[in-house]
């Protein structure tokens, strides 16, 4: 194996509410040997992704935690340089699990998904035709149900997970309003993105707008943020409304509880007077529709049905600035570094 220099970015320590760039370190390192049944690879594009700021906590989750010292995890779409993988030549492109770093030496059976050059742009296996775009999919498929006429409220919409949630949901005949931050994502939810009303969750009378772009209340909260949005739905919803939970990012840096009162009892009781359906999920869990979200999304982005953006940043050093800004919501559309041409 040629003696290449891995640029990677480490966990340098756990992050006390909100990350910053003291937590995270660059570092120069050496690749193991390939051993038999991997592969080594070159990183081209990396995910950053809400989701890693719960693998900075200690404790128990719903995968194990990042250690401090171990290489920040996240999507990658690599080139593969070098095989002792029967399924992988080099030059293939694949969808991969590499991480914070320039070069990865995985196992061949850990590679997720071999990349059609032809087909959709590859930084797409990252977004709206990857994991948060399956994420849309299937917890609307499974959970959120949204059939025509019902209106359904989605906040972060313009990132990838929200921006799929209201055109799927779109495409089934509801009424979209989408939640997002500041006039610029607003403007782009209504008039890119289609959806029938957006509002911008920052303003003072924010929970006033969502009343008045709800008159026949809410029948699907696709739930991305909890905090301040939650707090306006929830006396609009439905009886059977369906409240798929995928997400939480406004309470992520959270380093204590909220303070008083209490809402535990009050929230129960409305589950049980609306018959709501509150139901958390990981994509994952619904991996058995993947094949099929695939097939679909790929026509959908061939006919230009579905649209997407993507928010790029340059060179793997702003990584962790740019992860930082995404969790106040400085990211506009899906956030991806490109490592590598
Ligand atoms: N369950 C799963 O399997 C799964 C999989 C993927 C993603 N997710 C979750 O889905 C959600 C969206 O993910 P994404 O990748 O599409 O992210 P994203 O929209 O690209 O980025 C996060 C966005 O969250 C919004 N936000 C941040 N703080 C907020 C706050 N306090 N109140 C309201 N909005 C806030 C910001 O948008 P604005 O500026 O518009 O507010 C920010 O741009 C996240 O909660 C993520 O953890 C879950």
């Amino acid at each position: 194996m040629p003696d290449i220099d891995n640029i990677r970015i480490v966990l340098a320590a756990r992050p006390k509410g909100a990350p910053t760039p003291a937590d995270f370190r660059l570092e120069h390192a050496t690749l193991p040997p390939l051993r038999n049944g991997q592969v080594l690879l070159r990183n081209r594009w990396l995910s950053l992704d809400p989701y890693l700021r719960g693998r900075m906590n200690a404790g128990r989750s719903y995968v194990a935690p990042l250690e401090v010292g171990d290489v920040v995890e996240g999507g990658t779409v690599s080139e593969v340089v070098q095989s002792l993988h029967p399924a992988w030549s080099p030059g293939d492109l694949v969808l991969a699990h590499a991480g914070w770093q320039t070069y990865a030496v995985v196992d061949g059976e850990a590679l997720r998904r071999k990349l059609d050059p032809d087909g959709p742009p590859v930084s797409t296996a990252l977004g709206v035709y990857g994991m948060p775009g399956f994420t849309a999919y299937a917890g609307l498929r499974e959970i959120g149900k949204p059939e025509a006429g019902e209106t359904l409220v989605v906040a972060a919409a313009s990132g990838p997970v929200g921006a799929t949630v209201g055109q799927i949901a779109k495409r089934a005949g509801a009424r979209v309003v989408g939640v997002a931050g500041g006039p610029d994502k607003v403007a782009y939810v209504r008039d890119v993105l289609g959806f029938d009303a957006a509002l911008d969750h920052r303003a003072d009378d924010f929970a006033a707008q969502l009343v008045a772009a709800c008159p026949d209340g809410i029948d699907v909260y696709f739930e991305n943020v909890g905090g301040k949005v939650f707090d306006a739905v929830l006396p609009l919803l439905n009886d059977f409304a369906r409240i798929p939970v995928c997400g939480l990012i406004a309470q992520y840096n959270a380093s204590a509880p909220p303070p008083g009162p209490d809402r535990v009892p009050q929230l129960m009781a409305l589950i049980l007077t609306r018959h709501l359906t509150v139901r958390g999920f990981i994509q994952r869990d619904f991996i058995a529709l993947y094949p099929e979200f695939l097939r679909e999304m790929g026509r959908w982005l061939r006919d230009g049905e579905i649209c997407f953006r993507e928010d790029v940043v340059d060179g793997l050093e702003n990584a962790p600035a740019a992860f930082i800004g995404m969790l106040e919501g400085r990211n506009f559309g899906k956030l991806l570094v490109k490592i590598a041409d």
